[in-house]
């Protein structure tokens, strides 16, 4: 299961998901057409008032990557079926709205030079695309229309219009570190798809890229098919104990997770999620051994909104003090502590403290395994022992921890190096 070209993906850990297109200017997330059956003479407006004056990229990867990010994906089309890119096989696409050029490739390129990791989602819906079945279509904004009860569409050409516009996004923007299909659904999946055939050609252009698992395989089966790709996306949750196959490996997970009630820009919902809870979300999926991907929806003026910002500094100015407990760590191979996680890379064992307690911290089964104890943060000394009041405990090692609070209320990590 371990694969080399996922090793860097293993390492990163957090990535930026980037929902953006002209879902954006209603502004109500990029389910709207669907959600409101908006007819396309209608959504069109939308194409034809798409105007990020202020689409500035390069101020979005530095935000990604202060925030401690090592990889973005951003939707190069939508199930809307807007393309942010310049595909030869639509019209509908960025160069011809207002915006009139190619906003992929602005975004490549600015994440590139940051040196984060590059990938696109890429919709396998598409509710603008001819070709695409309405009839008996659980999600399509037209299949409640009575012109369209009976448009059972192209789906083996809409296949190919898949293929042509993958193999445009493989060949057309250098390489590229992630595919990130979405999604499969009842009959459309797999096959449907042309999976097996797409998958050999994406790998054949990019023998290096790593692939989700909306095609619709299974991941976790003993015998994967081949387009079941290369890591499993929970969305909207963190699995309760990490992802395992059938037979007992530990499958590769990312959790996608909005960071309001959204994925594309919405300009109501100002539910965000607090930087501690995003901090501690993240440790908890590198508990777990996988991958988080928080998702920003940027506005129908191309920015990223500023209260997500500022969330995304301060979760920043932790991950310069405690990246070393994220990146490049995983399962700790030790129950969870009560008052908090593990991390671990190799013989660094990093103690999470989320609830101090009181009295020395319990490290269960630790006894004679630590040479030392450190703050993470800035690296000073924290006692390791045996108090006198821990007789009962011979098996267990304890942190005499000085204060009677923790200093980071969000997670107070203690590097740990094992014996
Ligand atoms: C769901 C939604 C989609 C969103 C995706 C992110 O599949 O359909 O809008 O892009 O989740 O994982």
């Amino acid at each position: 299961m371990e694969k080399e070209h996922l090793a860097w993906f293993l390492e990163a850990r957090f990535g930026m998901f980037i929902h953006w297109g002209i879902y954006a200017v209603p502004g109500r997330g990029e389910w709207v057409r669907q959600q409101e059956d908006i007819p396309e003479e209608v959504y069109r407006q939308y194409f034809e008032t798409f105007e990020p004056v202020r689409y500035d990229p390069r101020a979005w990867a530095r935000a990604a990557k202060a925030a401690g990010m090592k990889y973005a994906v951003m939707t190069a089309k939508h199930h809307d079926g807007f393309c942010l890119f310049d595909s030869s096989y639509t019209d509908y696409k960025a160069t011809n709205t207002p915006a009139g050029r190619d906003l992929i490739r602005e975004y490549v390129e600015a994440f590139r030079a940051e040196g984060l990791k590059v990938g696109f989602y890429y919709s396998l819906l598409d509710w603008h695309h001819p070709d695409y079945p309405i009839a008996g279509d659980r999600f399509h904004p037209l299949r409640n229309h009575p012109d369209y009860q009976a448009h059972r569409g192209n789906l083996s050409r809409y296949a190919d219009y898949v293929r042509d516009q993958v193999r445009e996004l493989l060949t057309n923007y250098g390489r590229i570190d992630i595919l990130w299909f979405d999604f499969s659904y009842d009959e459309m999946r797999g096959e449907a798809w042309k999976a097996t055939e797409l998958v050999r050609m994406v790998r054949a252009l990019q023998p290096w890229i790593i692939i989700n698992d909306r095609l619709g395989g299974n991941l976790k089966a003993r015998e994967p098919e081949e387009y079941a790709g290369d890591f499993t996306t929970p969305e909207q949750i963190i699995p309760p104990e990490g992802i395992r196959n059938e037979t007992g490996e530990p499958v590769p997970w990312e959790a996608c997770i909005t960071l309001n009630d959204h994925w594309g820009y919405a300009a109501w919902d100002k539910n965000w999620k607090s930087p501690k809870t995003i901090v501690r979300a993240l440790v908890e999926c590198v508990s777990k051994g996988g991958n988080f991907l928080l998702n920003v929806g940027p506005t129908p003026k191309g920015e990223i909104p500023a209260a997500c910002v500022r969330i995304l500094e301060q979760v920043g100015e932790w991950m310069a003090q405690n990246g070393a407990s994220i990146y490049g760590c995983g399962h700790a191979g030790l129950p969870k502590p009560e008052w908090g996680r593990f991390t671990r890379r190799g013989n660094r064992l990093y103690a999470h403290i989320l609830e101090r307690g009181v009295g020395p911290v319990v490290l269960r089964g630790l006894a004679g395994r630590i040479a030392y104890a450190r703050l993470l943060a800035d690296g000073a000394e924290i006692a390791v022992g045996r108090p006198w009041n821990a007789a009962e405990y011979p098996e267990d090692a304890f942190l005499s921890f000085p204060g009677a609070e923790l200093p980071d209320e969000w997670d107070t990590v203690v590097e740990l190096v094992l014996k």
